[in-house]
């Protein structure tokens, strides 16, 4: 296998691009293709102050090396998480990256500062671990932002992620979450924008950017994310791209240029007051995620 650039050894093939790279190549290939995605969506303006959501995984930490080799210089945000030697090992990992590259890495401790991990949460909601999870990120990623003056969070959502969640929501015909997939959600009041410059990146191609650039990751799924729905997408969509390459890439592009607007309706947004236990922006009295914390504290 030779590199489609230099014809040197290729270290990888990437199928959905007819194409292999050689490791300089490839690095430069996957910065071509978050500099692509910034471009197209517009996610970044120079002066913005960026802070990227730091798990310690592969996804994260690639987007924080790639966004660096662009010259974003963005600081991260890592939340502890209280997952047991997962999360140890994630806030580890995130760590080295920090100390290695001199970077700012702030960190949240749920435990400490919230009041409780995401175990607890999860038991206390008695749904699916990952959307106590998921509700606990986007508030604290939110409120860290606004709170310290960034305008931007970028995360580590890849194109396999997306995709994924995507088909999630067109096998339910879920067309307000539709209306809201993007790749970028922009700022409001109270809220920073939101941006996934990963979106043109799959999983194979973030692990292998790691390995290449010696970046340490945590290697472990998150243990309470098992038997996530997501997961059997992943499969699937992996299967039918192993048959026609390209078709996840083209599912979630074509979803973004074409499909998304057809979502949008004229209905005026929910108006939003503020939380009056933490001030975060929210519909109703109390925000969703007070009402969480409330939650697990009155468990015995
Ligand atoms: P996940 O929800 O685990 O699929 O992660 C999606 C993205 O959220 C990651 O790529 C990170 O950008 C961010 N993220 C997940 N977990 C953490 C964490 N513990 N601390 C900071 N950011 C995180
Ligand atoms: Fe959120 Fe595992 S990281 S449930
Ligand atoms: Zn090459
Ligand atoms: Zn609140």
């Amino acid at each position: 296998m030779k590199c489609t650039v230099c014809r040197g050894p290729a270290v990888i093939d990437v199928r959905r691009h007819n194409a292999a790279f050689c490791p300089e190549h490839f690095t430069l290939h996957c910065r071509d293709q978050v500099r692509r995605a910034l471009h197209e969506h517009a996610m970044l303006r120079p002066i913005d102050r960026v802070l990227v959501a730091v798990s310690g995984g592969k996804d994260s930490l690639a987007l924080w090396d790639l966004l660096a080799a662009l010259d974003v210089d963005a600081d991260g945000l890592h939340l502890r998480l209280g997952i047991g030697d997962y999360s140890e090992e994630s806030t580890r990992a995130a760590r080295a990256y920090a100390t290695a590259h001199a970077r700012t890495l702030h960190e949240v401790d749920l435990a400490g500062e919230v009041g409780f991990t995401v175990p607890a949460a999860a038991a206390a909601t008695h749904r699916v671990p990952c959307s106590a999870c998921g509700l606990s990120k986007r508030h604290l990623f939110n409120g860290f932002a606004v709170e310290h003056g960034y305008d931007v969070v970028a995360t580590g959502h890849n194109l396999d992620d997306e995709a994924a969640v995507l088909l999630g929501n067109v096998l339910r015909w879920e067309t307000e979450y539709l209306a809201r997939q993007a790749p970028v959600l922009p700022a409001g009041a109270g809220f920073a924008r939101k941006v996934k410059p990963l979106v043109r990146l799959g999983e194979r191609e973030l692990a292998a950017y790691c390995v290449i650039r010696r970046i340490d990751y945590q290697v472990e799924e998150c243990p309470m994310a098992a038997g996530n729905r997501h997961l059997s997408y992943k499969e699937l969509l992996n299967e039918l791209e192993h048959r026609s390459p390209g078709t996840k890439g083209a599912f979630l592009a074509g979803f973004f240029e074409r499909g998304r607007a057809r979502f949008a309706t004229d209905e005026p947004a929910v108006p939003l007051r503020r939380c009056v236990e933490c001030g975060a922006p929210t519909p109703s009295e109390v925000c969703a995620f007070c009402r969480l914390r409330a939650r697990v504290a009155e468990r015995p």
